[in-house]
């Protein structure tokens, strides 16, 4: 059998890495039934704090094709990376394509699949978040409504796809694959000082008490278009980090590039280099992240991977955002998040409110560390049924 799995950004990189070790294992052990597998990454992160650096820290060999799309609007991306990803289907003739997530590579390369005629398994199939003004949620749509396999991270996502009409023969849940990085990076990020985390990556270089950091800190980050793309919006949000949260604690903020660049643009960098109790760094590497996460305090964020990690290391998380596609996460569902949108006075309250609160980790069903290996196995089974 031959597979071709897809990467495109950063997100996606911790998905892919357990199911490339879960096909090595395969392989060592059924080499009658060996599985070819070819990792195509679309380009779309290109930098070498974006991606390279994960695919060396999370043990993922290099892409054996990099279709070099680069930065642009969604569809010069999409539209760029199906021109290029159909002619390696052409070329390589997979059985299967496996897509994971919902950045534009995961609908570019499920669509240019489909239409070759080839199988596609989407990996975190059936999450929802109702929001149509998220480019995510369109990639889900389409992907999840293409693929043959739909590989379920939580129960909730099964009851989207069949709310859907999907086909019951069509779902499988397997539970969450970032879960499986998790476990597999535990006990080299614990090992990680804190000190050593924040000289590496420190992009505003200052002085400050790392004893006081080590103590107490907040960790942000915060990239999405709805957040940083409006001045409107991103300013009252930075205004209420640094006037409020930097008073109770150092705020530590691995910052995104779409995010500096904004920040640049709305005339507000100045003010979030002087403040000395912002520890601005540059995107950080898996492990760091997983370290600040085991420590912080508290999270603010509008990434899903986040929402998840923190639900399993049990990190208080104000998720700024109106909705999520990740409701497992949510304390009223007995995960760590709660979603506070991105109004300032409702931000505060919760913000108040998780100050009070001690960590309390949670583990969904099949949050178990071994997805990776369930996912490969649905994959091998499909054609037996
Ligand atoms: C993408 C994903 C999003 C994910 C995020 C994580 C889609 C639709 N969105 O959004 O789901 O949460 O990645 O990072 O696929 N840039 C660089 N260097 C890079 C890559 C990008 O400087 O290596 C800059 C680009 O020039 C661009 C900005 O960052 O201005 C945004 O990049 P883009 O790939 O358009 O989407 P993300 O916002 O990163």
């Amino acid at each position: 059998m031959k597979i071709i799995s897809v990467v495109g950004a950063r997100p996606n990189f911790m998905k892919i890495a357990p199911f490339i070790k879960a096909i090595k294992k395969h392989n060592n052990n059924h080499q009658e039934n060996e599985v070819e597998h070819i990792l195509v990454h679309t380009g779309q992160h290109y930098d070498d704090k974006m991606s390279k650096a994960f695919f060396k820290e999370l043990n993922i060999p290099d892409a054996d094709i990099n279709l070099g799309i680069g930065s642009g609007s969604h569809a010069e991306q999409v539209g760029n990376t199906m021109i290029a990803f159909e002619k390696v289907l052409r070329d390589e003739k997979p059985d299967w394509v496996v897509v994971v997530g919902d950045v534009n590579a995961t609908l570019s390369c499920s669509v240019t699949a489909k239409k070759e005629h080839i199988k596609v398994c989407h990996i975190e199939a059936g999450l929802r978040s109702g929001d149509m003004q998220m480019p995510e949620e369109i990639n889900r749509l389409v992907t999840d409504r293409l693929s043959d396999l739909l590989l379920t991270p939580d129960t909730m996502s099964i009851e989207n796809l069949r709310n859907e009409g999907t086909a019951e023969e069509r779902i499988k849940f397997v539970g969450n694959i970032m879960i499986d990085t998790l476990e597999n990076n535990r006990d080299k990020a614990s090992k990680l000082g804190i000190p050593d985390v924040l000289a590496d990556n420190l992009l505003n270089f200052r002085s400050f008490n790392l004893q006081a950091v080590e103590n107490i800190f907040a960790l942000l980050t915060m990239h999405r278009p709805s957040n940083v793309d409006k001045k409107e919006v991103f300013e009252p949000l930075i205004r209420f980090l640094l006037d409020e949260v930097t008073r109770d604690m150092y705020l530590i903020w691995p910052i995104h590039p779409r995010a500096q660049k904004q920040l640049k643009d709305f005339g507000l960098w100045d003010d979030v280099m002087k403040n000395d109790k912002m520890i601005l760094l540059h995107p950080i590497g898996y492990h760091a992240m997983l370290r600040l996460n085991m420590s912080a305090k508290v999270i603010l964020t509008d990434s899903g991977g986040l929402q998840e990690e923190s639900t399993v290391l049990g990190t208080p998380c104000l998720t700024l955002r109106w909705n999520t596609e990740r409701p497992v996460t949510l304390r009223e569902y007995g995960g760590a998040s709660v979603l506070v949108g991105n109004n300032v006075e409702r931000i505060r309250k919760e913000y108040n409110e998780v100050l009070k609160l001690e960590r309390k980790k949670t583990r969904p069903p099949l949050w178990d560390g071994n997805t990776a290996e369930r996912c490969l196995r649905e994959i091998l089974a499909y054609f037996k049924i």
